[in-house]
Order: structure tokens, then sequence, then C-alpha cells
């Protein structure tokens, strides 16, 4: 055991430690980062003396007044949220509801979703602190439970490369897809990369299951290009954030996203903003307010500006909440506003925050055990290392542990435990797919012997290295020649793997029925699922969505199961 370090301002190597204190301060989680309140700057969880009190006034059909602030001193924000987000009509009633009736309101099984939606439409940020406020972290959860819209949860894997190897992505995408994602995104390190592995990417999802979505998260431009060409389906990473100042630093504005996710949604493509509590404090402007109330502010101008979700739970800035208390409790509570005010949630449990086990644990629970429209907005399905995204809460190390616990408890995360000659399968006819649709649109080769390595790899580490600078220039081939999702699925139908070619056909077919723009809809075998063909219909004990079925008979198979009948069963 190392002894503990003196800390030399505050004490002399002469104070003698006990054994225990030496054991705790070795614990992984005294490798975290914990600091006070500092309300001034926004390092407070839901609580800032400087938040504003809840109010409304509404003349002539306009708000002219909201949390303490008049029309005319209105910020950006305020204006957006109170001319597109506030249903004008209603707010004044809602606004005369205490809050804490509204709270109650949100965990009382006797009250409907439709009953909570038709108060929230009409709150104000403040309002909306107020409630979360009163809610501790088993009520938000039973608020979630109810409140989210999709009826089934699902969950969300980042499938990147340190090496931004299409090869691996493919296959990674193809047992991540398996496994029970219903939606996979990928990175880069080497932005030029991205056409190939955005194509390896969507190749190999198809390969694993039907109708998963993926994503590559890109600057503005190069993403809604390759969105319109029909080689992603879906974008996630467009930023708002809950101060102005905030907001004008990436040049942009409430109304300039919501352009923007107009121009995804004109082509069909699935979209959601992504905000989250600790972004303007990292931002160094969060203007005295606390950490939720701003993200409040986010999620208002999600729903003003139409879109039809939000990847929200801090996401990248989770170290900010995860270092003041009570700020695991904001981030779910952040959760559970955006479904209460009917968004589909992406909730989080994406970026790691946490040396500890037991506290990375403790941070998914929240939404893992009421269910959320994607439980992990990334969990990554490939080994920390290889996480370009920055790591995440969840990696592909914990595959088991996450399918014991959804035994252990009886919930739905989204995932299943496959044995390995299905994943060895899958990520084989991923990779042979690429492998001739490369051929196919004579791209660099990929070799029998790249492909063997790949199958059995675990990380990027294991792969033969590619010839980089052939690849970026294929890459720039893709875009020059204008490849689309239709040229890949004829290449896929022209080198024998029809049933992908198929899957990825029935799958841009969406973008042309636009169900795929449904509230918190994913693509499954059996067709697109939402809220409006799949709706949480929880109302108390014995309803909503319970695992059950089929579904319950595949999430009690694990890796090792002494089984009655066959006590000797091999690892699977
Ligand atoms: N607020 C706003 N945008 C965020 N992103 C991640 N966390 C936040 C947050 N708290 C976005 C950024 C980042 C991508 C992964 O998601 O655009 O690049
Ligand atoms: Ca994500």
């Amino acid at each position: 055991m190392t002894a503990v370090v003196p800390n030399p301002v505050t004490e002399t190597a002469t104070v003698r430690h006990s054994l225990r204190t030496q054991a705790l301060e070795a614990r992984p989680v005294n490798l975290d980062g914990f600091v006070e309140e500092w309300p001034e700057v926004g390092m407070v969880a839901m609580d800032s003396p400087f938040d504003p009190q809840p109010s409304v006034r509404v003349e002539n059909g306009l708000i002219v007044e909201m949390d303490g602030t008049a029309r005319a001193d209105f910020d950006s924000i305020d204006q957006f949220i109170a001319d597109k987000a506030i249903d004008v009509e209603t707010t004044e009633q809602s606004m005369a509801i205490p809050a804490a009736e509204i709270a109650g309101m949100l965990v009382d099984p006797g009250v409907t979703r439709d009953e909570v939606l038709a108060v929230t439409k009409g709150l104000t940020p403040a309002k909306l602190l107020a409630v979360a406020k009163n809610l501790n972290i088993v009520e938000i959860m039973m608020g979630m439970q109810k409140m989210r819209a999709r009826r089934t949860p699902a969950n969300q894997a980042h499938c990147t490369s340190a090496r931004d190897n299409p090869l691996q992505v493919a296959c990674e995408a193809a047992e991540a897809t398996l496994r029970g994602f219903a939606e996979v995104e990928t990175t880069l390190g080497v932005v030029r990369y991205a056409p190939l592995v955005a194509m390896a990417q969507a190749i190999g999802s198809q390969a694993g299951a039907e109708g998963p979505q993926t994503q590559c998260a890109l600057e503005e431009a190069t993403e809604l290009d390759l969105g319109m060409r029909g080689i992603t389906g879906y974008a996630e990473t467009i930023s708002v954030y809950g101060t102005e100042p905030v907001f004008v630093d990436g040049d942009d504005t409430p109304w300039s996203k919501a352009f923007l996710a107009a121009a995804y949604a004109s082509r069909g493509i699935k979209m959601r903003f992504t905000s989250g509590t600790g972004s303007e404090v990292q931002m160094g402007n969060a203007q005295g307010k606390s950490m939720l109330y701003l993200e409040i502010r986010c999620i208002l101008v999600t729903k003003g500006a139409g879109v039809q979700g939000l990847q929200n739970g801090s996401i990248s800035c989770i170290g900010v909440p995860g270092a003041v208390p009570g700020g695991i409790r904001a981030v779910a509570a952040e959760n559970l506003i955006a479904s209460a005010v009917d968004l589909e949630c992406a909730s989080g449990n994406d970026q790691s925050f946490s040396h500890s086990p037991m506290r990375r644990t403790a941070r998914l629970m929240p939404q893992m055990m009421p269910g959320t429209d994607f439980v992990c907005s990334g969990y990554s399905a490939v080994p920390n290392y290889d996480n370009m995204f920055a790591g995440s809460n969840v990696d592909s190390d914990d595959f088991d542990d996450f399918n014991t616990i959804q035994r252990d408890l009886q919930i739905d995360g989204g995932l299943r435990h496959v044995k390995e000659s299905e994943i060895l399968a899958a990520r084989t006819r991923a990779a042979e797919a690429l492998q001739a649709v490369f051929r196919y649109l004579d791209l660099p080769p990929i070799t029998d012997n790249e492909i063997e390595t790949a199958v059995y790899a675990n990380g990027s580490q294991d792969l033969i290295p590619r010839d980089v600078l052939e690849d970026l220039k294929g890459a720039q081939q893709v875009m020059d020649r204008n490849v689309t999702g239709l040229d890949l699925v004829k290449a896929l139908e022209a080198s024998g793997f029809s049933d992908i070619a198929e899957r990825m056909l029935s799958s841009l077919r969406q973008r042309v029925s636009g169900d795929l723009l449904q509230t918190s809809a994913i693509l499954t075998k059996g067709g697109p699922l939402s809220a409006i063909n799949d709706a949480n219909d929880y109302a108390g004990p014995g309803t909503g969505y319970r695992p059950s079925g089929a579904r319950w008979e595949e999430m009690k198979r694990l890796r090792h199961v002494t089984s009655a009948s066959n006590p000797e069963a091999e690892v699977e």
C-alpha cells in the first residue's frame, strides 16, 4: 500500500494517517475531482441565489414578462422561448399551479402522461426548475418511467476507432447492432477519413440487425452532406446553450439552429439537439445561474425549434455537475424535464466522468432503472482507448456486467448477450461486405488477412495498419464522385450481399415516408417504433413496458449460466 503524500499547504510530513485512511485514499473514487459550490460562476447544480423566480404575464396573446424579466429586457434565448416554446393560451393557468403540485403530478401514476403535458407546455424555465427542486432521485425516476415518450426503451452506441480504421468500424457496428443498439454513431480522429468510416458503419450496422440508424459526428456542413447523400441516417450533435454569450461564441442563435434542424428534416433525416448541464460553466459564461436552470432553457429552445428530441444529461460536460453536490441528481432531472415536455430523450451516460466503478454504475441507474428513449446516448461499443468521443461511462468491457444488471433487476437497457459464434459471423459478414463495396467502388483494397484480424480483434491495437494516405485519397473520391447511400445499395446487390442491400434500401425508403421524423422513432425489424405507434402507457403497478415473453427469455441468457440439464455448458 502506498503511503499518503502529505499536502504541503495543509499538513506537515509528521501527521500520522491511519491505515484506514490510507486504504480509502487508495480507492479510485479519490482520483475524481470535487469542488465546493460557487454560484457566482455557476458552479451549482440546481439552486443558485441568482436563479430567477417564476412568473409570466400575457398581453394580447404575447408573453410580456417571463421569470421576472420584462419583454423589453429579454435576451434572444428568452425571446425564443417566450415566442416559440411556451403555449400562451394556457401559460397563466399552468403557472398558477404550485410547483409541488406539478411535481406530484409527475410522480402520481393516477395522473396520465397527457395530463402532465397539458400543464408543462405552459411552464417557464424558472417554474420547471421549481418543479424539479421538489423531486428526489427516486421521484425523478418515477417521473421518467411515465414521461419517456417511447414505451420500449432503447440504447445508442459509439463505434469509433483510434486509427479511424473503416474495417474495424464495420465489424464493431455489426456487433453493436446484433447486441441490440438501435443507433450507432461514429466520429473521427482524422476528419478526412469520415466518408469511408461513415460508409463502413452504415454497412456494418445492417449486417448485425435490420434497421438501426447511424450518425457520423462532424462539423455541420460535412455532416449534413453525408446525411443528404443517405450515408448516415440521423444527426444529433447540434448544440444549444443556455446563455446568450455562449451561444454567440459558437456563431449561433436559436434561429440558426432551428434552420439547420429544418435542413435535416427536409430530407427525412432524423435529428435531435444536444445540450446538458455544465456547458455554460465550462465555456466561462454561466451568468451566475444554476446548471439546471440554464439546461431547462436549452430544453425549451429545443422544443421551440420544433425538434423532436434532445441528447441531454450533461453529455461531454459531465465532469462539471459530477464535481458539485447534487450534480448527478440534477443530470437525472434534466433528462426528466426533456421527457416532461414531450421530447425524445437520449439520456447521456456517454462521456466517462469517474474512476470509481461504483460511481459509474450509480450514475447509470437513474436512466437504466426507469428506462429512457436511449439509456446511453453513447455506450462505447469499443474499448475505451478506441473511443474518439473521449471515452464513455460504459465500454465494451462492461457488456457482461450491463447484461447481468438487466437480468438481476429485470430492467431493459436495450442490450442482450449474444453467442460468440453469432458475433463472429456478423463481424465476418460486415467485413466481407465492406471489402466487396470497396472493390466495386475502386477504393483501396481490404485483404482477407485484414478481415481475419479485424473479426477476432478487441480493438485497433490488434489490427493490421492500413495505408492511410491511400485511404484518404479514396475518401476524397467518395465525396468527389458523389457516392450516395443508393450507390452502396447497388454495390452490395452486385456483390452478393443482397440481404444487407435490402435493409439499407428499406432504411432509405423511410426518408420518403418520414416515419423516422416522429418523436422517439427507431427503426426495427418490424418497422418504425415511435411515440406514435408505441406510446408510453405507464399508469402504475402492472402497467407500461415490462420485459416479458421472448425479450425476457433473451435477457436471462448470460455468458455463464449453470444449466440443470447441461452443467458442463461451454462459454458462449
Ligand atoms: N451542451 C451542448 N452540446 C454538447 N455536446 C456535448 N455535450 C454538450 C453540452 N453539454 C455536443 C458537442 C460535442 C458533441 C459530442 O456533442 O457538439 O462536440
Ligand atoms: Ca450520442
